[in-house]
């Protein structure tokens, strides 16, 4: 059996959703029932029930977005770093492995291939680059495992939430047996305000960059999927592999689904962080190499974002 915690959430659901499809036996766990937060607590829990794997999809993401982290950074602590490391020890203790949703969020920019040299460029709103990104150069790279964080509390600026995010990995590594899956702007066919294709159109306007994203279906398969081909434990990055545009995004929503409004795009960073955002906003592309190494299939991220604006399901 499996135990399920945070199932209530957004990503919760779609792993409860997936588990059920697979006939996999689980169970989920909500704060209500058992406080799990709680180091004893969920030790007597995972004494009692003896769950062959855990899975941590709990946390604390602001809503609606990560400007509302900035005005609870204890809550923020406590969900994203302390509780990850509570769940670690409990499940040390009880011998258990256990895999935890961590975030790409954690990094800013891409890795730029130019004369036999890689560098990091943090800054992808440059026009050469956005012209590289436009035409999906093989010059963009995405940062792997190995990259340390370039947009965490060590590595400023950063938002309070992906600080938390950046620690948890820390605050977790060398404790007992654990995946780290790094989820990133998460979307679907189902309109959802925590779906990304949902927001890109409801804001007012949109901001331009470049992003790996992670089809919400496709993400909890290649997590459930690299704990049932018992890939080696540690963390991995589990986006649909490859990286879009803003502008692609919203030109594939007028094509698909045919909006009534125009899309407007905020002129530069000083507008949409003067008008629109408090905190610093990660934008990234992640590598997904290690992933598909070990087995995990997952599609394109062109194939998982047609497929979800053909099979729209509007609220
Ligand atoms: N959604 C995104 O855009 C995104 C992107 C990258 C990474 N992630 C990560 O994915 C995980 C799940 O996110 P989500 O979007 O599914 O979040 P969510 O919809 O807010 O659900 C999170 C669940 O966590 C549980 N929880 C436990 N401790 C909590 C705390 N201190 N504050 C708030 N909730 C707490 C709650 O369940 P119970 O009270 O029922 O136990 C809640 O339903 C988080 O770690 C998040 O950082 C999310």
């Amino acid at each position: 059996m499996i135990l399920l915690l945070g199932a209530s959430g957004y990503i919760g659901e779609a792993f409860a959703k997936e588990l059920q499809r697979r006939k996999t036996s689980f169970m989920s766990l909500s704060r209500k029932e058992t406080d799990y937060t709680n180091f004893e607590k969920l030790l007597d829990f995972l004494d009692s029930y003896e769950p062959e794997f855990v899975i941590n999809a709990a946390g604390y993401t602001g809503k609606p977005n990560v400007d509302a982290c900035e005005l609870d950074k204890a809550g923020t602590l406590v969900g994203n770093t302390l509780l990850p490391q509570t769940i670690a020890h409990a499940c040390a203790a009880a011998g258990i492995p256990w895999g935890h949703v961590s975030s790409g969020c954690i990094y800013s920019g891409a890795k730029i291939s130019e004369n036999e040299k890689v560098r990091v460029e943090n800054d992808m709103t440059k026009p050469e680059l956005h012209v590289l990104a436009e035409n999906k150069s093989a010059a963009i790279l995405g940062y792997n495992e190995i990259d340390a964080p370039n947009f965490s509390f060590r590595d400023q600026p950063c938002s309070f939430y992906s600080g938390t995010k950046a620690l948890s990995e820390e605050a977790i590594a060398g404790i007992g047996q654990s995946y780290v899956w790094r989820l990133r702007i998460p979307f679907d066919e189902f309109d959802n305000k925590r779906n990304y294709l949902s927001k890109v159109q409801r804001y007012a306007k949109v901001y331009e960059n470049v992003n790996s994203i992670s089809h919400r279906a496709d993400f909890v398969k290649a997590c459930l999927d690299t704990w049932e081909l018992r890939a080696p434990f540690g963390i991995y990055n589990v986006t649909n592999p490859g990286y879009v545009t803003t502008r692609h995004v919203v030109e594939q929503i007028e094509k698909y689904l045919k909006p009534a409004r125009k899309f407007e795009f905020w002129k530069n960073d000083e507008e949409f962080y003067r008008q629109a955002a408090k905190t610093p906003r990660s934008n990234c592309v992640m590598d997904v190499s290690k992933l598909l190494a070990a087995g995990v299939k997952i599609r394109g991220v062109e194939a998982a974002l047609e497929d979800s604006l053909i099979n729209w399901k509007p609220e």
